[in-house]
Formats: C-alpha cells, sequence, structure tokens
C-alpha cells in the first residue's frame, strides 16, 4: 500500500469537518474520491497533504506516518499535489514554469521526468511553449499544473477536481492522458463531482458525504449502485 489513511478527523477552527475518514490506495491504482459540493474532498486531500493537519487518525505514506509533518516533508517524500486552484506562475512562460518545478527524488525508481516526456503527454503544451502561464485557456493551465507536478517525479498524485470546469472535450483528453500515466505506472489519487470522467479513469471509487465515506467499492460496482449515485452524488 502506498498510501493508507485511517479515521482522520479534520477540523477548520472549531469546525469538525471529517469524520472517521478512511482509505487507501495501492501502487499503480488509479483511485476516485467522489463527492458532491462541500462533501469534504479538498479537506481530505489536505488533509492527506499536511496542509490541514488532522487532530486524529493516521496517515501513512509509504508505512511511514505523515500526521503532524509539514507539507515540504510530505512532498519531499514522494507526494505531489495538484491543488483545485490551478496555481501556475502567470509571467513565466510554460517551459519555465515546468523547468521550475524539477525535482528528483534521491530514491527515484525510473526514469526521471523531462520537459520533452512533459510534451510527449500534452502535445498541446508544446506548442505553447514560449507562451506565458497567464494567458492559457483553463484546460491548458491544469495540463500544465499537473505537467509541472510531474516534474517533481512524486511517486503518489493527488489531483483535487481536476477537471472542474473544463469543457468536455478537454475533459476527454485529461481523461486520456491519465489512463497514459496510469500505462506508465503512476499511482493516482483524484478526487471528483463527475462519476462519468471518475468512470472513464479510476478503477476504484470512494464516496463522501458530509465528511464520511459513505461507499466504497469498485467503479463498476458504483456505476451500477443506483441508490449510492442518487443518494450521495445527485445535485
Ligand atoms: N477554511 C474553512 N473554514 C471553515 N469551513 C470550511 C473551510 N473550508 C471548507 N469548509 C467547510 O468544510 C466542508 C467541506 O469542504 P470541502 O472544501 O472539503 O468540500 P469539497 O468536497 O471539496 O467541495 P467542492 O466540491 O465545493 O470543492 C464544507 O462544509 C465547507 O463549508
Ligand atoms: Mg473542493
Amino acid at each position: 500500500m502506498i498510501l493508507e489513511v485511517k479515521d482522520i478527523h479534520t477540523y477548520y477552527g472549531t469546525s469538525h469537518i471529517l469524520f472517521d475518514v478512511s482509505l487507501s490506495v495501492d501502487r499503480g491504482e488509479i483511485v476516485s474520491l467522489l463527492g458532491r459540493n462541500g462533501a469534504g474532498k479538498t479537506t481530505t486531500v489536505r488533509s492527506i497533504m499536511g496542509l490541514t493537519p488532522p487532530e486524529s487518525g493516521s496517515v501513512q505514506f509509504h508505512g511511514e506516518e505523515m500526521r503532524g509533518k509539514p507539507p515540504y516533508y510530505i512532498a519531499k517524500k514522494g507526494m505531489g499535489y495538484v491543488p483545485d486552484n490551478r496555481l501556475i506562475f502567470p509571467d513565466l512562460t510554460v517551459r519555465e514554469n515546468l523547468m521550475l518545478a524539477i525535482k528528483i527524488p534521491e530514491n527515484l525508481d525510473g526514469e526521471p521526468w523531462t520537459v520533452d516526456r512533459i510534451y510527449e503527454l500534452f502535445p498541446l503544451l508544446e506548442k505553447l511553449d514560449r507562451n506565458l502561464g497567464g494567458y492559457l485557456s483553463g484546460g491548458e493551465q491544469q495540463m500544465l499544473t499537473v505537467g509541472r507536478t510531474l516534474m517533481g517525479n512524486p511517486d503518489l498524485l493527488l489531483l483535487d477536481e481536476p477537471v472542474e470546469g473544463l469543457a468536455p472535450l478537454v475533459v476527454r483528453d485529461l481523461g486520456e492522458q491519465i489512463l497514459k500515466l496510469k500505462d506508465m505506472g503512476e499511482t493516482i489519487l483524484f478526487s471528483e463531482q463527475n462519476v462519468k470522467f471518475a468512470t472513464m479513469v479510476a478503477e476504484r471509487a470512494y464516496v463522501i458525504d458530509k465528511g464520511m465515506i459513505r461507499y466504497q467499492g469498485t467503479i463498476e460496482q458504483l456505476r451500477e449502485d443506483e441508490e449510492i449515485k442518487q443518494k450521495y452524488l445527485m445535485i
């Protein structure tokens, strides 16, 4: 198991947001965390990354306890985080945004990511090589954010609502790119509201609602479970 989250409770001030959240991700898996607006997806991802540390429970990454560790430490251990707000450097070019993010962990197994390899995965970015980050469309920015995080050579990629607000064609492209990452053996946990997108790329799903995990299973089981979808995923 690369990631094992057990019974975490997370608060914002005195508001209790996550209740007993548990989930796990195995090497090479693509796992989705599904839930409606305000269900607790971002809080879960931030709890794992150490940005909003849980008050109790455990977050084991490669068998090491991360709860209470600062985000930079968790990042150094190989966790790559793509936040929901696509923060890129608007005044730097696409290439510069990628170059700045190069990090090669000490015990990297396999080929490190390079700008060329990122351009192979996202051909659109190659065409925009010299363009400034600030002028990219939403979909292009999202590809750049994912590419930038990959440049840090993470062994677990956390994506917070990667396709939110993107046009259907761009959603399909990103889905195909995530499937390519899976073929390369990457491990990904992503949060999402879009069940269709999750069905396209994930093998397993967790459903969160009001800060509690309400369902876990394969993505096929979820697709056929009208009750769970009605109850926790439809608007
Ligand atoms: N900084 C904060 N302070 C207090 N409460 C917060 C804060 N951020 C989020 N919350 C509350 O925590 C709950 C979970 O929010 P969270 O952002 O994790 O949901 P989400 O599933 O990511 O939603 P969305 O789909 O809108 O991104 C919500 O009730 C929200 O109002
Ligand atoms: Mg969110």
